[in-house]
């Protein structure tokens, strides 16, 4: 007799945001920009922003901690540890190799992925393959980034769009056939390198006087082409998870997606056949956050409104830098 594929399932979820915000109406006093333009184009109010002088591993170690409190696990049992980050603490060690410094979780291994705005969705799907290969019990999936390290306040492109936070999911073996992370679609396009990124602090062109005369350490955006790209790739990596999946909107619980732009995800779930009732939203209140969007996503449908029971069906998706993006479908178990 077959036996069925092992599959991971999000075990627990936990999340950082920091104390201090900054809304629209001060991004008023910084640049040339109204809470009216923000507001309608994009969908934010306000975002949180990392007090100078903590990093990366601050909130994803908070948000690990949370996590694995939640699910009442201790740092020994954890065996790894990714950490999708664009904002590392530094480029080496590994922001990975610093959470697991500071919970103590003596047996885990890890690294850090960089895939910009989606980094936590390929973090989920790389934790759940490590799970599936049955070597490992228990893996943190991290989402974790800085965006006010590199972001230019003097430009209102982009400094009205982004903030800080970190959000954390722990994945175990799902013992129930049928439940957990049931499939994936997952793409990259190099293309995406002219529309977003950064130009100078790599080994292309290593940070001088220059770079810095130049502001080329902050993250450079042409909005309106990666608009484009987002809102037609999101949306057809999540009605392709559906289709081969055998499933339509009517089914899918909640849709989860990356929060860049109220309009992006509002075309996704329409593609979708999801009504907004049925989508997280939380962009007003912190932005995009980057890496963390999705598990604060999921912090607050799971733990603040408890929105989801065992056997409903949840759609992951977010879109980003390289370009990148992803669709995971989730039974919760
Ligand atoms: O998460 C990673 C992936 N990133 C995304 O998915 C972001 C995708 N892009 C977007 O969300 C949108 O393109 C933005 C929100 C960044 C921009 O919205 P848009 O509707 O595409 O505006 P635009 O860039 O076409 O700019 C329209 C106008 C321009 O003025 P002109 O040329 O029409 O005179 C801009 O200069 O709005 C101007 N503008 C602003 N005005 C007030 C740009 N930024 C601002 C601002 N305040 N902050």
């Amino acid at each position: 007799m077959a036996t069925a594929p092992r599959r991971a399932r999000i075990a627990s979820v936990g999340r950082f945001l920091p104390e201090r915000r900054l809304t629209n109406q001060d991004l008023e006093q910084l640049v040339d920009t109204t809470d009216e333009w923000i507001l309608s184009r994009t969908g934010i109010r306000e975002r949180r922003i990392l007090d100078p002088g903590l990093g990366c591993s601050f909130m994803a170690l908070r948000a690990a901690r949370e996590c694995l409190e939640r699910a009442g696990v201790s740092a020994d049992q954890v065996d790894a540890i990714i950490v999708g980050t664009v904002t590392p603490d530094m480029f080496f060690p590994s922001t990975a190799c610093l959470v697991q410094k500071g919970l103590g979780a003596e047996r885990a291994w890890g690294f850090d992925l960089s895939a910009g705005c989606s980094g936590f969705v390929f973090a989920l799907t790389t934790g759940a393959m490590l799970v599936e290969s049955g070597r490992y019990e228990r893996v943190l999936a991290i989402g974790a980034d800085v965006m006010s390290s590199i972001i230019d306040y003097q430009d209102r492109n982009t400094c009205i769009l982004f903030g800080d936070a970190a959000g954390a999911v722990l994945l175990e073996p799902c013992t129930e056939p049928g439940f957990g992370i049931l499939d994936y679609v997952q793409r990259i396009d190099g293309i995406g390198e002219d529309y977003l990124h950064m130009k100078a602090g790599g080994s292309r062109h290593p940070a001088s006087e220059e770079t810095v005369r130049n502001r080329e350490h902050y993250a450079y955006q042409e909005g309106r082409t990666v608009f484009k790209y987002a809102v037609n790739e999101m949306a057809n990596v999540s009605v392709e998870i559906l289709r081969r999946n055998n499933l339509v909107g009517a089914d899918v619980k909640l849709l989860v997606p990356h929060q860049a732009n109220l309009r992006i995800i509002e075309a996704c779930a329409k593609k979708m056949g999801i009504g907004m009732d049925r989508v997280i939203v939380n962009i007003d209140r912190y932005a995009n956050t980057t890496a963390a969007t999705v598990p604060l996503c999921l912090y607050e449908a799971v733990v603040e409104k408890q929105q989801v029971s065992r056997g409903d069906y949840l759609v992951v998706s977010a879109f980003g830098a390289g370009f990148t993006w992803g669709s995971v479908l989730v039974r919760w178990a």
